[in-house]
């Protein structure tokens, strides 16, 4: 790539470090340079236009576009109070009313809110809160966190040590010596052949059994899950799975906290996707759809039994003492409210549904393309799997299938969102039937154009 000095490029190579971004790589490449956003398109600052099928970082669920109705809360709530914070017995009525709307929302009775700016930030709350809470019952010694591999709750080290991510965890001096995983729910791979989902989902809630009783119950404090695992490939949990994790939960007094940071917020087909699996989970962590990432806002919501023990902790040791400078910003919390109006007014769950459907049924159309093994999903959220051979199950050499797609659908005008050789689909939730019909005739291109190129190179081998 030719970078003009001084352009934008060369002066992020000279500044800027990215997120998840190969740093030798980029310091050759550089980066593409997103200067606005349509609809469900991002256009570069060549004017290239690019469909997002994931919504940025699947968060954007009302687009790109200028959104003058949230440009305008922020704006008046800016002038009236910029800032304030909510230490030491101080609140604003942004937070307050944020707070009060995500509890009569809450898919399961609910008592409080916690606000933090991400996902990650939620998610280390929660763990802090699983340690206070088991140490409030007078067993702190209860304090082992169970993710599952490749579940990814953030990148803070708490939540980066309960996400199952190896390549997160290598030379940071992670996973925190008290975090397990245990085995995480992919049907298509990993079940036997004959094994039904049923019988797959059983082997999944003994392992996490086996797990809890190899540990010791009296040591494990917490089980985190996101209803369908997003970065982890966006992957449908098979049928029964939840219903009997959370019955092995249940039997060892282990606390469920479910990740909603992707699925909350319509993109299951519900409000939550603790309603899409009949979840009932202690706690529930939401960010990006809470404000359609308009704002960097998360929130912990925790039910009565958590804060009857944080009341105890008061009692016993004087303050709640936690907390963040940003905790329910009146910005941030006043452009989410707007958002969840916004989502109300649309009837968002009916659209995830109505659109995500047919947005399944686009990607199920290719089921017979000799790349694709699998495709699943549910609400406006899929995953589709590239295979070498299908017959078999055999994938390509790690990575190498999405890697090509990648490079293919970027000049087809479509930004994937490539996980090993899984494509995962969330666009924002505006999307049209017609842009649907878009991105899946412009993905059934690059499927062709990869599967050619694919295969020249296995017969070059
Ligand atoms: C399920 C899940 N949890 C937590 C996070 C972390 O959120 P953030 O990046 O806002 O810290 C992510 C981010 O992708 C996520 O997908």
């Amino acid at each position: 790539m030719n970078i003009m000095p001084n352009s934008a490029a060369a002066r992020d190579i000279a500044y800027y470090v990215h997120p998840q971004t190969n740093l030798r790589r980029h310091a050759e490449v550089g980066p593409v340079v997103v200067s606005h956003g349509d609809g469900v398109y991002v256009v570069d600052e060549n004017g290239q236009r690019y469909m997002e099928t994931v919504a940025g970082l699947w968060c954007a669920a009302l687009g790109f576009s200028a959104n003058e109705r949230i440009a305008k809360v922020a704006y008046d709530q800016m002038r009236k109070l910029g800032y304030y914070h909510t230490y030491r017995h101080t609140a604003h009525e942004a937070s307050i009313d944020l707070a009060e709307k995500l509890v009569q929302l809450a898919p399961v009775p609910m008592s409080k809110v916690l606000f933090q700016c991400s996902g990650s930030e939620a998610n280390d709350t929660a763990v802090k809160l699983a340690w206070y809470y088991q140490a409030a019952m007078g067993r702190p010694e209860k304090n082992k966190i169970i993710g599952r591999e490749r579940g990814y709750h953030g990148s803070t080290i708490a939540a980066v040590s309960v996400s199952g991510k190896p390549d997160m965890h290598a030379d940071f001096a992670l996973p925190l010596p008290m975090m397990r995983h245990t085995e995480y729910p992919h049907y298509y791979r990993g079940h036997f052949d004959g094994e039904s989902e049923e019988e797959y989902a059983t082997r999944m809630a003994e392992a996490l059994e086996t797990l809890i009783l190899a540990e010791g119950p009296e040591t494990v404090a917490a089980f985190f899950a996101e209803p369908v695992m997003a970065a982890g490939g966006a992957i449908v949990p098979p049928k029964t799975y939840f219903a009997k994790m959370q019955a092995v939960l249940k039997k060892y007094d282990v606390l469920f906290i479910a990740d909603e940071v992707v699925c909350g917020f319509g993109r299951t087909g519900n409000w939550w996707g603790s309603q899409t699996f009949d979840l009932q989970p202690d706690m529930i962590s939401c960010a990006k759809a809470l404000s359609a990432a308009y704002q960097p806002i998360s929130a912990l919501l925790v039910n009565e039994k958590i804060y009857q023990a944080m009341l105890a902790q008061s009692d016993k040791l004087g303050a709640f003492a936690h907390g963040y400078t940003h905790a329910g910003h009146p910005v941030t919390t006043a452009v989410a409210l707007e958002v969840i109006r916004i989502y109300e007014e649309m009837d968002i769950t009916e659209r995830a549904q109505r659109v995500g459907g047919h947005m399944i049924k686009g990607l199920q159309s290719f089921a017979e393309h000799p790349l694709v093994g699998d495709v699943r999903g549910v609400g406006i959220l899929a995953g589709m799997e590239l295979m070498q051979d299908k017959a078999t199950r055999t994938p390509f050499e790690a990575g190498r299938a999405g890697a090509v797609m990648d490079r293919i659908g970027r000049a087809n005008g479509l930004i994937l969102r490539v996980i090993g050789d899984r494509l995962a689909f969330a666009p924002p939730i505006v999307i049209t039937e017609a842009e649907v019909d878009d991105m899946v005739e412009k993905l059934g291109r690059t499927l062709d154009q990869a599967y050619m190129e694919l295969s020249a190179e296995l017969s070059a081998k």
